[in-house]
């Protein structure tokens, strides 16, 4: 079991994060709760921004929030000097809201719908990604009658797959996502982008995946964009002034996976760029990485409290936690794995072989399959590591479960940030219409 950021065992014998007992934090919010370790959280922002820049002049680091967004968070991010991703109308609302520099904003999305970016436009967004030709075309539109001039970056799909789940890859040919370089695609359309009078061709996005511990594989995509630059600056005179090559750093979650720091990727990503640069003798354009697992992932553990077991003899022992695939789907999505110990028994070594399940009404709820853990009986509480990315934001309300609340945890100090669901939040946007009675 490998302890991340401030995690430690306590004299008790408890698991301890940013210097908070769980067993009291769970005491105090309820079950199933979120702990986001902020020591971490802005540990890791300055490790990418130091092994960026380290090698490199000009970087800049953006926040993917898809991974972990609240108004909180986005403070943090603020406070670290990173830029911001955001997909959609929620997470651009979320970033203004918690008084973000929106000129630090870069607007993803391959659906953009036009009220997302009439909004993107009036609140001065720094650039938009274009990811596709119909949007591409509706945003000149927009930025026109609105008498707007837009700096737009165009997402590229390089036709390079990270080896990781399929259904987190997206920089194939086909993919849902970003301008094909193939048959010209990508080309054509910043050919047309250089003609508009609204938008101001900025550069390149790629992003080949998600969850890559291949380093050699953003290599092979930055090489590529490079190559792409090339063409466009001396066909068509269109200078790439930002190199954007997305995010997908992988991170640990269990010893299946290797454990690389920012410094791996960076080093292997900038020497790429930079010798693919002298390569066409083009000027280093500004470097854009967009890490989201790697800054949230490890700094969140949720903790759940055990409930009922099930034992099959000779079968399964099951153990029953009072959350599942509404707080965390990536194991029933992905088949994603998780590490976990017994949070108010750190130090118990006897050990049994069990499967921790959710309560939804779904077989495929199981949050880890096959673990060795310390006896569990019921009111026992299992914390799950490296939950910070892609549980809270993908959390659903299935079976009419309240979402969890988030804490921040740091120096011993525990703060909400996200309130927990009550069953009338659960109902809130219900209706019953007249004519039911
Ligand atoms: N930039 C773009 C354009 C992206 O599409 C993504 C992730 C990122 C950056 C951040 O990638 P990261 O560094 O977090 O890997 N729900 C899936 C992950 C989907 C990622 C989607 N795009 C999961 O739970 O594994």
């Amino acid at each position: 079991m490998k302890l991340h950021g401030t995690m430690k065992i306590n004299p008790s014998s408890h698991l301890e994060i940013g210097g908070c007992d769980c067993v009291e934090l769970a005491k105090k919010f309820g079950t199933p709760l979120y702990i986001m370790d902020e020591e971490l959280i802005r540990k890791n922002c300055r490790r990418f921004i130091e092994a960026f820049s380290s090698n490199y002049p000009d970087i800049e680091i953006v926040y993917a929030g898809k991974a972990f967004l609240t108004t909180a968070m986005v403070k943090m991010i603020d406070q670290e000097g990173l830029s911001l991703d955001v997909v959609s109308g929620g997470e651009l609302y979320t970033a203004f809201k918690a008084g973000y520099p929106m000129e630090k904003i870069y607007f993803h999305g391959n659906n953009k719908t036009p009220e997302e970016i009439e909004m993107a436009l009036k609140l001065g967004v720094g650039h938009i990604v274009a990811d596709n030709a119909t949007e591409l075309e509706m945003l000149d539109y927009i930025a026109s009658s609105m008498n707007v001039m837009q700096n737009v970056i165009l997402r590229v799909s390089p036709g390079i797959t990270g080896n990781t789940h399929q259904y987190i890859q997206t920089g194939q040919l086909d993919s849902k996502f970003g301008f094909p370089l193939y048959q010209d695609s990508a080309y054509n359309a910043i050919k047309g982008l250089m003609c508009s009078e609204n938008l101001i061709f900025q550069g390149l996005h790629c992003h080949i995946g998600s969850q890559i511990s291949d380093v050699a594989a953003f290599s092979l995509a930055a090489r590529s964009m490079v190559q792409f630059a090339a063409r466009l600056k001396y066909e068509l005179d269109a200078p790439v002034k930002i190199l954007n090559l997305g995010g997908g750093f992988g991170i640990y979650y269990t010893e299946e996976d290797a454990q690389l720091d920012p410094a791996n990727f960076a080093d292997s990503i900038t020497s790429s760029v930079r010798s693919s640069l002298e390569e066409y003798n083009l000027p280093l354009p500004r470097l854009v990485v967009e890490p989201g697992r790697y800054i949230a992932g490890n700094a969140g553990t949720t903790v759940y409290t055990v409930g009922s077991t099930k034992d099959i003899p000779s079968v399964r022992k099951f153990v029953f936690v009072d959350g599942g695939m509404a707080d965390n789907p990536r194991p029933a999505l992905y088949n994603a794995k998780y590490q976990a110990a017994v949070a108010n028994r750190m130090n118990g070594n006897s050990h049994e072989k069990v499967t921790l399940a959710g309560k939804c009404c779904e077989s495929g709820d199981i949050l880890i399959k096959d673990i060795e853990l310390p006896p569990v009986c019921q009111g026992d509480l299992i914390a799950i590591f490296s939950t910070g990315a892609y549980n809270y934001s993908m959390a659903s309300n299935y079976n009419r479960l309240p979402k969890p609340a988030a804490v921040l945890v740091n120096k011993g100090k525990a703060d909400l940030i996200v309130r927990r669901e009550s069953y009338d939040d659960v109902i809130r946007n219900d209706i019953i219409p007249e004519r039911l009675g």
